[in-house]
């Protein structure tokens, strides 16, 4: 019997997502026989059954194309916003993957998708998934697609910068992307040779930072470029979310003067407030770069190509060989199956002592700390 499969995308886009969707399509089409739909606008568009065809015209082109043919959503199948209401709506979607006869549902997503998975198979679905996300923060895979583009999309925007912070002798705080994780910020910012790398594992003291920087004018080099992820956090602040944490732990209710406290401040304000006092403390000027969704645009990188397709490809073999409830994960130039339960809410973020801290520290490269 032919085996049917259905695929969506979910979460962030990211580039890579139609390599792995045509990776996906052509060896269950062409190699294996199968059937392929795919759902619009993630588990949103599989709850509504919004089908897109995919057996074949469709999957032609798309190698190079940025996004997703098929749309995403960040919507949750268990938690669904409908009419102004978070609704479970997993029913919905499990009748829905039966009434279109399907063997298997393939969801490429990163570490949100990976629960939303689990949580189909906890509901008797077949499902595969594979490791997307420009953070790099899904555990248990050597790596995700998505990262490869947008550190390079960093890394050039940080060389670009290069020629502003020298020219006026200023500093320029650039934010990368990366949610909790530091990955991308400590990428890019080792490739483009950042002065300065703040990532969210690695609390910083904004006076260490300013210490480096009026070092470096001391030393001749009056500019610095300062790498920061949006999820990075000041030693302060970083102290402000532990007690907070232990006091929820404790069950303990917030003061009066708390509840007036705003919501933690993130990211572009965190980093424009940084800026700020970089500037008073070093008396330069200073300029910030917020390179947003850009990192997550435009043509993937051959890496990423070649990794959505490799991960691809071994998804159909799975589902050829009728082995699901696993994350299709990248190991060394293979894949290996890891099961959904094993990799389901965790992130992976970067050790105080990786490989790449210690690479930056050796340059000479400031973290804050
Ligand atoms: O997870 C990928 C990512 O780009 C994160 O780096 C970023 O914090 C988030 O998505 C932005 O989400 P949205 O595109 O929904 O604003």
């Amino acid at each position: 019997m032919k085996k049917h499969i259905g695929i969506l995308t979910s979460g962030g886009d990211s580039p890579g997502l139609n390599a792995a969707i045509r990776g996906v399509g052509k060896a269950a089409l062409n190699y294996y026989g199968m059937k392929l739909i795919g759902f619009r606008d993630g588990f949103r568009g599989m709850m509504e059954n919004r089908v897109m065809r995919l057996d074949g015209g469709e999957l032609s082109g798309i190698l190079t194309h940025g996004g997703t043919i098929l749309g995403t959503s960040r919507d949750k199948p268990h938690r669904m916003p409908i009419d102004g209401k978070m609704q479970d709506m997993t029913e919905v979607i499990v009748s829905n993957y039966h009434a279109n006869h399907l063997d298997c549902l393939v969801c490429l997503g990163g570490g949100g998708t990976l629960k939303n998975a689990l949580h189909l198979q906890e509901h008797g679905l077949n499902v595969i998934t594979l490791p997307k996300t420009i953070d790099n923060d899904v555990a248990m895979t050597d790596i995700t697609f998505g990262f490869d583009t947008a550190l390079g999309i960093a890394t050039d925007a940080i060389d670009r910068l290069h020629s502003t912070a020298h020219s006026h002798h200023r500093i320029i705080v650039v934010e990368i992307m990366g949610h909790r994780a530091g990955w991308l910020a400590l990428g890019a910012g080792v490739a483009g040779g950042a002065d300065v790398i703040l990532i969210p594992e690695i609390p910083y003291e904004v006076e260490r930072v300013a210490e480096a920087i009026r070092q470096r004018s001391l030393g001749g080099k009056p500019f610095s470029i300062v790498a920061v992820a949006e999820g990075a956090i000041s030693l302060q602040d970083h102290q402000k979310r532990l007690e907070k944490a232990a006091r929820k732990a404790h069950g303990i209710k917030k003061s009066p003067a708390e509840k007036k406290e705003p919501a933690e401040i993130r990211y572009a304000d965190n980093t424009l407030e940084l800026a700020k006092k970089l500037e008073l403390l070093t008396g330069l000027e200073a300029r910030v770069t917020i390179l947003g969704h850009l990192q997550r645009g435009g043509i993937p990188s051959a890496a990423d190509r070649l990794l959505a397709t490799r991960l691809g490809t071994a998804c159909a073999e799975l589902i050829e060989q009728g082995h699901y409830g696993v994350m299709v994960a990248a190991r060394g130039d293979g894949i290996e199956p890891v099961k959904l339960e094993d990799a389901a809410g965790k992130v992976k973020t970067v050790p105080p002592d990786h490989p790449w801290v210690a690479s930056a520290r050796r340059v000479g490269t400031s973290l804050g700390d």
